[in-house]
């Protein structure tokens, strides 16, 4: 018996991430990757810097040329930016310095699942608040002490975004997590500079193609920026993600341009999805999230997975359905064949 293992350590599930086969045969719809590579220049700076003294010593652990960069580019001060390993490492952060243990954590239902992971860990206490019917997030149902709300925006996984006005005005702490507002019409980076409760995160796995890379980061006030520094692992970003993000992020024509074809292809399969008979909310993400009234979300994950396509199956206590993601237009077409064969 590991009883010297902490209670709600033993109690949790764990997350489980979504499947990641090894073999290339499927078409990988299930995790939100980009279907295009990263920008060529990513490829050169990782050449160069595999070829210097990068290796043998440690990274900048303040990741200052990144930061230079990064506040260049999105217009805040380098100050405000916090590195991380993925934003999964920057929520993990923010949730050690704001989150005690038997805080609460506030979510929407369904968003990611994450961060009852987080929570879990922390020893939190959970709430989470139900989007309406055009997808508002009223705080009315917040419960007293709240100490962090977390908003996916655009959420996961329903790819729609909250009505501008309401996040402005939120009544608790806020990280608005970003992980796709470059598929998005409207974004929140700055709001963090006017209200010093807000964090907004940001990954480079989706719209940057670098999943495979790990790099996020987070923008805050700087004051609190500085606090999120002690609490990071000192080297979380090695010096080859440093470099990979800091050359993705210095071309931004590049992930326009990809994210502009993504958002074409998006565009082009919702209606065609709808016609399959799915209900489909508009999505301003990278992925769509479908549910069909007459087959099961988990029928339709196994026929195709079976048909080596992969899409994430997602059960959340009020509803399941499939999250599917973006690919290029021929993967699209091959996941539209099967599904005209099975619905
Ligand atoms: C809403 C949301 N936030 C954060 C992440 C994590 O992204 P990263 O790869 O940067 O850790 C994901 C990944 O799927 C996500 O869906």
């Amino acid at each position: 018996m590991l009883d010297f293992v902490r209670p709600n350590i033993l109690r949790m599930q764990g997350y489980e991430p979504g499947e990641q086969p090894q073999q290339s045969d499927y078409v990988k719809l299930n995790t939100n990757e980009n279907p295009y590579p990263p920008s060529p220049r990513v490829l050169e700076a990782l050449q160069q810097a595999l070829s210097g003294e990068r290796l043998r010593k440690y990274p900048d652990p303040l990741g200052w040329q990144f930061r230079e960069t990064a506040a260049r580019i999105f217009q805040v001060p380098p100050e405000a930016i916090l590195i991380a390993n993925g934003s999964d490492d920057a929520l993990t952060i923010i949730t050690r310095t704001l989150v005690p243990e038997n805080g609460v954590i506030c979510y929407p239902n369904p968003s990611y699942l994450l961060y009852e992971t987080l929570a879990a860990i922390q020893g939190a206490r959970c709430h989470s608040v139900p989007f309406t019917a055009d997808g508002d997030l009223p705080p009315e149902s917040l419960p007293r002490g709240v100490h962090v709300t977390y908003v996916p925006n655009p959420n996961s996984p329903t790819g729609t975004v909250v009505p501008r006005g309401r996040l402005e005005r939120w009544p608790t702490p806020l990280v608005i997590d970003e992980a796709y507002a470059d598929f998005a019409e409207d974004n929140y980076l700055q709001l963090p500079l006017h209200q010093e409760r807000v964090i907004v995160t940001r990954s480079l796995s989706k719209s940057y193609s670098l999943a495979g890379i790990r790099f996020g980061f987070a923008v805050a006030c700087p004051e609190l920026t500085r606090h999120l520094y002690k609490v990071k692992d000192s080297y979380n970003c090695d010096a080859l993600s440093l470099v990979a993000a800091t050359a993705a992020i210095a071309d931004q024509e590049y992930m326009r341009q990809n994210v502009a074809r993504i958002r074409a292809t998006r565009q082009r399969i919702t209606p065609l999805l709808r016609h399959l008979g799915f209900t489909v909310p508009d999505s301003q993400a990278n992925f769509v999230w479908c549910r069909h009234a007459q087959h099961s979300a988990r029928w339709l994950y196994e026929q195709l997975k079976a048909r080596r396509i992969l899409v994430r199956y997602m059960r959340y206590p009020q509803t399941e359905g499939l999250r599917i993601t973006i690919g290029t237009d021929a993967d699209m077409e091959r996941l539209l064949d099967e599904l005209r064969r099975l619905v």
